[in-house]
């Protein structure tokens, strides 16, 4: 079996990482907007309602990559590793979905998307630092507020947007499944103290990301 001397170890490790940094594929599931008609009501006003609300949204799922990709680095297993790494993958199925709505509605992204990313990337191996559990908390409870949160723009979209609105039902199954995935495999229950702090960190993004 071949040695590896501590700099080709360190080369290995830092490729894995670029890897995961740049390198996430999407599992390239069919856009769930994709045989939906536009409504008659996206009027201009519509439409930059939508488009504000799905910017929070692409700019939580460029977050998502953030917090699976900083919990990967750190995982303590493959099955782990492995783990976050499938739902990072699901996770950027929604980044593409909400970016194609984005164009449709000529709208744009938020400008802040690289500090969301490198921050979600700390937050993500800060949380993953102690052990798997603890991590598999962070991701049971971050997963439970943006289900949360997706229900409350689904009640927000304009009565016909069906287009806005199968995208949103499917990314909140999806986060709904991600939980649930923490849960069974050993999920720590995390401090109500945390659980406002993670709320809290998540609003100051909402609230900027709406806007720009
Ligand atoms: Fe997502
Ligand atoms: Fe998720």
């Amino acid at each position: 079996m071949k040695k590896y001397s501590d700099i080709d170890k360190l080369l290995i490790k830092s490729n894995d990482i670029l890897d995961m940094l740049f390198n996430i594929k999407s599992l390239g599931r069919p856009y769930p907007a994709d045989k939906i008609e536009e409504s008659e009501s996206m009027t201009k006003y519509n439409r930059k309602l939508v488009n504000n609300l799905m910017r929070v949204n692409h700019a939580g799922e460029v977050s998502a990559q953030g917090l699976y990709i900083g919990h990967a680095i750190l995982a303590k297993t493959k099955d782990q590793k492995e783990m976050m790494l499938r739902m990072a993958s699901e996770e950027k199925d929604h980044l593409e979905w909400c970016e194609k709505r984005i164009k449709e509605l000529k709208g744009n992204t938020s400008i802040f998307n690289p500090v969301w990313f490198s921050g979600s990337i700390a937050i993500g191996m800060l949380s993953s630092i102690s052990n798997d559990k603890n991590a598999l908390g962070f991701i049971e409870e971050t997963e439970k507020q943006v289900a949360e949160h997706l229900e409350s723009h689904i009640k927000k979209l304009p009565k016909d947007d069906k287009k806005t609105y199968s995208i949103l039902k499917k990314m909140k199954s999806d986060e709904e499944h991600h939980g649930e995935t923490a849960h069974v495999n050993g999920a720590t229950e995390l401090s109500g103290n945390l659980k406002k702090i993670m709320e809290t960190t998540a609003n100051v993004m909402k609230f900027v990301s709406y806007k720009i």
